[in-house]
């Protein structure tokens, strides 16, 4: 991490007080957010590590609202912090899970949301196959929506929760700096069907960071350096110089065709092991926001380093954001003062 900096938002830039800190009804993608808004979020879930790591964990502070989780697609990170994340505080939380829904029925996606909204939803939380589901969702219904996931678009937790878990893995190397200013981030794997690779993109980039895709020919997104990201194929070049490394699996479920040879030509051009991290800088972080496919994207042992790997703190950074978001965007159902 020789080259990492950092900086301090200026003044200008700083967050306004209430509802301008935050102006917006729904979390559809990080796209949709400026730099002092990213850092708004990042901040407001400070607090909320400090209650998880407490050992009474509950708050009232949205007692009385509803929350529904409406998942289209399998979760256990997202649908599992969000549940948790709800009830911790202290709203009414229900789980739609799309295959025992009325959706097997055929009932479409807008019928779905207008069915939510009748039952008086105070936010609702949803992950779609389909990029651009999650805002039609949102324009059909009167509460807030958060998008867990839509397609091959946006995660915009994701991209938040990797944001504060890279935060407080550098402050524990001493870096006391809000940014990632002159910090090089290698995001390697299925750029092609990966909406945590767009997600982390805009929000590292809007923090700072220089961002590196890397991926093969087949898996590489179209607009790469039109969005600012220099593309890779060569992992071991992409490697050189990285202060963290994020790793992606193959998205198997959105590949209509073969993309690779096979996983194990795969592991062996893209595949980060012990050997590959070394061309990294010295203390690189490893991150990977999960599920893992261990021994094709990620060997074990890398996976597992505890002086080097965050991925678990990923996780427990997942559930305080998505209370700073619940937090946030109900601020204006709740009359909270500056909000109304
Ligand atoms: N990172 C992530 O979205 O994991 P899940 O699919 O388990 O929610």
């Amino acid at each position: 991490m020789v080259e990492y900096r950092g900086s301090e938002t200026e003044a200008s830039e700083r967050f306004p007080a209430g509802s301008a800190a935050f102006p917006h009804r729904d979390l559809l993608g990080i796209g949709q957010l400026e730099r002092h808004e990213i850092l708004y979020l990042l901040e407001e879930a400070e607090q909320w590590v400090q209650l998880n790591r407490g050992q009474s964990k509950h708050t009232d502070a949205l007692s009385g609202l509803t929350i529904i989780n409406a998942f289209f697609e399998n979760s256990t990170r997202t649908l599992l912090s969000f549940e948790i994340a709800g009830k911790r505080l202290g709203a009414d939380v229900v789980n739609m899970h799309a295959a025992q829904s009325s959706v097997k029925k055929g009932e479409t996606l807008i019928d779905t949301a207008i069915t939510l909204n009748a039952m008086r939803a105070d936010a609702i939380v949803i992950r779609h196959s389909s990029s651009g589901a999650v805002a039609l969702i949102a324009s059909k219904v009167d509460c807030p929506v958060l998008n867990a996931g839509d397609g091959s678009h946006e995660h915009p937790t994701q991209g938040l929760l990797d944001a504060l878990a890279l935060r407080h893995a550098l402050r524990g190397k001493g870096h006391a700096a809000e940014d990632f200013t002159g910090l090089t981030v290698t995001i390697c794997g299925d750029i092609l069907h990966s909406r945590v690779a767009r997600s982390n993109l805009l929000c590292l980039q809007a923090l700072g960071a220089e961002v590196r895709l890397c991926a093969p020919p087949a898996l590489m997104a179209a607009g790469v350096k039109a969005m600012g990201a220099t593309p890779y194929h060569d992992f071991d070049a992409a490697l050189d110089g990285s202060d963290v490394v994020m790793m992606l699996r193959l998205q198997t479920e959105r590949m209509q065709g073969a993309f690779i040879p096979s996983e194990r030509e795969y592991h062996h051009l893209y595949g980060l092991t012990q050997e590959r991290l070394a061309r990294a800088a010295p203390d690189a972080l490893v991150m990977h926001p999960g599920p893992m496919n261990r021994g094709v994207e990620i060997d074990s042992d890398v996976a597992d380093m505890l002086d080097r790997s965050i991925i678990t703190r990923q996780v427990e950074m997942g559930v305080a954001i998505r209370m700073a978001c619940l937090d946030v965007l109900t601020r204006r159902t709740r009359g909270v003062e500056g909000w109304a």
